[in-house]
């Protein structure tokens, strides 16, 4: 082993514990317990649960002694984003998907250095362009943003285009080529695919339910014609990252849609699980990430 080992990193946001249905996590200065089904077994830091600053319950709402209404901020791979207590009991903040931005940025990466005019110093020039789908508050828009993408930022709630902006700014990336789109996200692509545009990479981060300009969204219904409709904007080499946070879903079919949308061969596109983990041992599994790259 050598000597000049890295120090452990400090992480502004993690699983502190999780067990009797609830999970507890540090988002930055705060402790918060919220629920969680999936933490069928006892807890394993029991003392760690008794400092907590926020508690969501879907009856009680928000407790604890931190003030709900206001904001705080946590550090995210160098990004600084904003956090806040919502009336769903979110805090804008999926932790488990940060484990996928170095493989964005990589993908970024790649495609910046294949490119021609690699090096000539203008602000996006060559970027290539990235379609992140149900962006919510932008963590992954930021993270290949500032890796070098042209990133069009598709949500369909205004209140979450306008705090993604807001982190934009907090991240000292409000000058990047962002497109920030308040849109259903299939009837963007659809039009995308008449204006005959193309994308280099996909982030798409689909809710179990959600709304749609047809009427609702359903993962289980709707992800399909939405993956085909990626697939027509695509360039031939597109990257994608499809992740579900919904747990006790079968990646398979996942995988076959990918695959399919995208013109792969099956067995491409790798499924990796969406997990949290905490020093005490809990492990929380919530749902599956599929890669295509
Ligand atoms: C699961 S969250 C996305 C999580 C986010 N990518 C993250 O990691 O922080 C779902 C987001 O999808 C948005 N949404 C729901 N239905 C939509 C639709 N039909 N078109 C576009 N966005 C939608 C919601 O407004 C919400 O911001």
């Amino acid at each position: 082993m050598g000597s000049q080992a890295d120090p452990p990193e400090r992480r502004d946001v993690e699983l502190v514990d999780a067990g009797d249905g609830r999970r507890l996590e540090r988002f930055g200065s705060r402790l918060v317990d919220r629920p969680a089904a999936i933490a069928l077994g006892p807890r394993l830091a029991p003392s760690a649960w008794t400092a907590i600053d926020l508690r969501y319950d879907a009856s009680d709402g928000w407790t604890g002694s931190a003030d709900r209404s206001e904001p705080w901020t946590v550090e995210v791979r160098g990004l600084t984003l904003e956090l806040r207590a919502t009336a769903s009991g979110g805090v804008g903040l999926y932790p488990e998907h940060a484990a996928n931005l170095a493989w964005l940025e990589a993908r970024v990466r790649e495609r910046l250095s294949g490119s021609p005019s690699r090096g000539s110093g203008a602000p996006g020039e060559d970027a290539p362009a990235v379609l992140n789908l149900f962006a919510h508050t932008g963590l992954a828009t930021l993270a290949v943003a500032r890796a070098g993408a042209a990133v069009a930022h598709v949500d369909a709630a205004r209140a979450s285009i306008a705090w993604a902006r807001r982190n934009a700014a907090l991240s000292g990336l409000e000058d990047r080529p962002i497109r920030w789109l308040v849109d259903d996200a299939r009837a963007f692509v659809e039009r995308e695919g008449r204006r005959g545009r193309r994308y280099a990479g996909f982030v798409i981060d689909p809710p179990s339910f959600g709304r749609a300009e047809s009427g609702r969204w359903s993962l289980r219904d709707d992800l399909g014609a939405l993956l085909d409709a990626c697939g027509r904007v695509a360039a031939e080499d597109a990257f994608v990252l499809l992740t579900a946070h919904t747990t006790g879903l079968d990646p398979e079919p996942m995988l076959d849609a990918v695959a399919r949308a995208f013109g792969r061969r099956p067995g491409e596109p790798t499924a990796q699980r969406l997990a949290l983990a905490a020093e005490s041992g809990a492990i929380l599994e919530l749902g599956w990430a599929i890669r295509l790259a």
